[in-house]
């Protein structure tokens, strides 16, 4: 398969150093497995033997590969080429239109090239369409890094509850915040000096109020409510509280009393994200920078998944869903 990786940043990097490090496993699917394009916001390298992953991972700006940059093009030239099967999209989230890996993800579908991304924007702006355009397409669209990071939420779905319903979704789904409160809880730190110390740790997006106000664990319920319990949820409609005004006498109180205050996001009848008591020894009451998933579903009952948010151990759930999409095409060919 020809792959394009749009996005040479964290992620995109991460992808491309995990496709060297698995190259075997890699092959035993697909021995004509190549990525023959890349692309950052300013141009893209291409080849359609198949870039030099080593040479790739080795530069510290994709200007920098040896040949073929091609300043000023974009990543809509990549996906115009021919014969590119899989797009792996890591841009930056933007949850108000979505852009730019929105029109990436659509312009790919309609060509009929799976998407596998970690980008949270254009799922929380149009996820059923996006989905019928994958459908139409005839190819997939995963996205197993958008939320809760390395934990595989939606493949455990997918794959082992086949024919379970879901009936309730809670989940400690922002590692920063609830960095912050384990912080106010077992050292006594106020609010302000936790968000300061997140910030120092550089575990805070760029504008903390994404964070510490809920709108990201928002846009990850509006992922996990439309994908997992087929609703047809806006961000509009998640009720919102962030955690700006949980004070330290709160937390303290809670603590006394065996619970932690926790923002957690929750997809029953109401869809919100708040801070909300959890018993200390309750599945999901976990501390630091770890996720948690809490699962109700008809016939399995409660499941708890608990894992890292983000960070590299993204790569993980990226390069599954590449994995997956490898799988069901050898399928295809017998
Ligand atoms: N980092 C994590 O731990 C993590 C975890 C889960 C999900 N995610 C999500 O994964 C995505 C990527 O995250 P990241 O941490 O890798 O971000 P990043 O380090 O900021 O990298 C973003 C990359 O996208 C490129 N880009 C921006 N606009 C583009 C355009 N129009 N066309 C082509 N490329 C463009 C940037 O190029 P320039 O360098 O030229 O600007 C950069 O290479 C985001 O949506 C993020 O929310 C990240």
């Amino acid at each position: 398969m020809n792959i394009i990786v749009i996005g040479f940043g964290f992620i995109g990097r991460g992808v491309i150093e995990a496709f060297l490090r698995k190259a075997e496993r890699i092959r035993r699917l697909d021995e004509d497995f190549r990525v023959v394009g890349v692309s950052d916001s300013r141009g893209y390298v291409y080849d359609s033997e198949g870039l030099d992953l080593k040479r790739l991972i080795g530069v510290d700006e994709l200007s920098q590969y040896p040949s073929g940059y091609c300043r000023g093009g974009s990543a809509e030239d990549l996906i115009e080429m021919e014969g590119v099967d899989l797009m792996v999209e890591a841009t930056p989230t933007n949850v108000v239109d979505g852009e730019p890996g929105l029109t990436f993800m659509r312009r790919a579908l309609r060509r009929g090239i799976h998407v596998v991304t970690s980008n949270k924007g254009p799922l929380v702006v149009a996820f059923h369409e996006l989905k019928s355009l994958a459908e139409e397409g005839g190819c997939q669209l995963l996205f197993e890094g958008t939320v809760a990071g390395a934990i595989p939420i939606f493949s455990l779905v997918r794959e082992s509850l086949q024919g379970d319903e879901i009936l309730r979704i809670s989940g400690i789904l922002n590692g920063t915040t609830n960095y912050i409160l384990s912080r106010m809880h077992f050292e006594g730190t106020s609010f302000e000096i936790a968000l300061k110390e997140a910030q120092e740790r550089g575990i805070t997006e760029r504008d903390p109020s994404y964070d510490v106000d809920g709108i990201d664990a928002a846009c990850k319920v509006v992922i996990l409510a439309n994908a997992l319990m087929n609703r047809d949820v806006r961000f509009e409609d998640v009720e919102r509280t962030g955690i700006r005004r949980v004070t330290q006498e709160a937390v303290s109180l809670a603590k006394r009393s065996n619970f932690a205050i926790k923002l957690v996001g929750t997809i029953d009848r109401r869809i919100e994200v708040a801070p909300k008591l959890v018993p200390i020894n309750h599945p999901l009451c976990v501390h630091g920078t770890l996720n948690a998933v809490h699962i109700e579903a008809d016939l399995a009952g409660e499941i708890t998944l608990v894992g890292y948010g983000a960070g590299r151990e993204t790569v993980s759930a990226v390069l599954n869903d590449v994995l997956t999409v490898l799988k069901s095409e050898a399928k295809k060919k017998g």
